[in-house]
């Protein structure tokens, strides 16, 4: 044994990663600590022994940009008591505002922008940096291959980044850049790699994702649809979701795969706004109400039982009563399953930004009954489980002694007595009780 061989191993150096805002920035997450890992660092729960402190930010409203610098002023004194604490910034705020945060906050020492994460090891090593390019480069590509280590049972997997739409409200274009597809290959190798670390739902993501349009093994470009039935031969995997989709993007092709296709879940989340036709022109939505209730039939037809949930704005410049009036018209002929709906947030560098503001009192009095209309919907959707048999699809063991936590197909989460059962299982559950967050129910026979 040469004295190498028998030096201990330096201990791991730990990461600790908070990760805000939507899905693309969890899997941004996930992937940012592969690759650390192979820099040798681990992950921990645990901010305050950690190495490496790295924040994965969201700039879509105002308040979820304030909680960076929140964070941040909280992280002073144990940066101030360990002065070798890395501190790392990273996604959507690290694109908006790059340097800034440096000078605002110089406890960071490095700011990464979301399409440049590849490049964190190297600037790590390197100490203190800034970098909101948008290379050339694919970051996907150029990021270490993850180990071949467990995955849970459920798992993102991001197929297109960037949105060309520009709403005028959002500030995804100027953050993530311009619309990207990864090529089939590409995603066909990932995917395997992860159904064969133990996944059995994947959740295919991108700001657009039923726009994807990639190219294809022979040079020929694909459509969403196809990518999702040629997903779905994967033997090994069983479920497919994909979010977020934009109206203007569901081709008769994607619309026939959730006929078709038993592993794509009937469940659809496609973000409205609006149900005013003068709103959503002035929001750059390009469609009108009608052409959206329209395609929620032609779905419908397509796939019966299929849950929809959607995204709300309210509040957005120059809505009146009438204008606000029609989105609550608008969410009673659809009936969601649930839907997010937000107070307008006025995001500097957008279309929107120097419009004139409705008044804070009336935003807040639509929102709520708004909210109030929805929760009454997402009830009434989760009562009209009980009774039904759904597949559930087990991700960690429940508070109780032989009870299982899984998500529905309708991605409710479920409880069931099931001592025999572990965590990857996909069962058949006849659901017996509705909560106000979660459905319980027992193994169908
Ligand atoms: N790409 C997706 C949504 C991205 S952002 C889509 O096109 O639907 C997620 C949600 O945040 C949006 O659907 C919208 O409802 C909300 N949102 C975006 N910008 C906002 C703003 N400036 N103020 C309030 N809500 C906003
Ligand atoms: Fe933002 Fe609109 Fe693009 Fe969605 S489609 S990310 S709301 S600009
Ligand atoms: Fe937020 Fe960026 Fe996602 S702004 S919603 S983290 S794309």
């Amino acid at each position: 044994m040469s004295d190498q061989d028998s030096a201990p191993a330096p201990a791991a150096k730990k990461l600790f990663i908070k990760t805000y805002g939507c899905q693309m920035n969890v899997y941004d997450s996930q992937r940012m600590a592969e690759a650390m890992g192979a820099e040798g660092y681990v992950l921990t729960e645990n901010q305050s022994d950690a190495d490496m402190v790295l924040l994965n930010t969201c700039h879509i409203r105002e308040k979820a940009a304030e909680k960076l610098y929140s964070d941040l002023g909280r992280l002073k004194p144990l940066k101030a008591e360990r002065p070798d604490l890395k501190i790392g910034v990273a996604g959507c705020v690290a694109q908006a505002e790059g340097g800034e945060i440096q000078r605002r906050m110089p406890i960071v020492d490095l700011v990464v922008g979301p399409q440049a994460y590849h490049r964190l090891p190297a600037m790590v090593r390197a100490g203190r940096g800034v970098d909101t390019e948008f290379p050339a480069e694919d970051k996907f590509e150029h990021l270490p291959k993850p180990a071949a280590t467990r995955r849970a049972p459920a798992a993102f997997l991001t197929v297109q980044e960037g949105c060309d739409k520009f709403c005028a409200f959002c500030v995804v274009p100027y953050t993530r850049g311009a619309e990207v597809s990864r090529p089939v290959a590409r995603i066909l190798a990932e995917a395997r790699d992860l159904v064969g670390r133990g996944v059995r739902e994947i959740t295919l993501l991108g700001q657009n994702v039923n726009g994807w349009h990639g190219e294809g093994p022979e040079g020929a470009e694909w459509g969403f649809g196809r990518l999702i039935r040629a997903i779905a031969e994967i033997d090994g995997l069983d479920r497919i979701r994909y979010t977020t989709s934009h109206p203007n993007d569901m081709a008769d092709d994607l619309i026939a795969a959730h006929r078709d296709e038993p592993k794509l879940m009937p469940y659809l989340h496609l973000p409205v706004q609006s149900g005013s036709d003068r709103i959503l022109k002035a929001m750059n939505r390009r469609h009108t109400v009608a052409q959206y209730l329209r395609l929620i039939e032609r779905i419908r037809e397509a796939r019966p039982d299929i849950m929809l949930t959607s995204d709300f704005i309210v509040g957005f410049p120059g809505e009146t009563d009438r204008d606000h009036q029609d989105t609550l018209d608008l969410v009673r002929a659809v009936n969601f399953g649930t839907a997010f709906s937000f107070k307008y947030s006025p995001r500097p560098g957008t279309p929107a930004y120097e419009r004139p503001e409705v008044e804070g009192a009336v935003a807040d009095a639509r929102l709520q009954e708004l909210q109030a209309l929805l929760s009454s919907q997402q009830k009434a959707a989760q009562q009209g489980m009980v009774g039904r048999e759904l597949g559930v699809l087990f991700e960690k063991p429940g508070r109780n002694p032989g009870q299982m936590v899984g998500k529905s197909d309708y991605l409710h989460a479920v409880f069931v007595e099931a001592p025999q059962a572990k965590v990857g299982d996909l069962v058949r559950v006849r659901i017996t009780h509705s909560a106000p967050n979660s459905l319980a129910g027992v193994l169908a026979a």
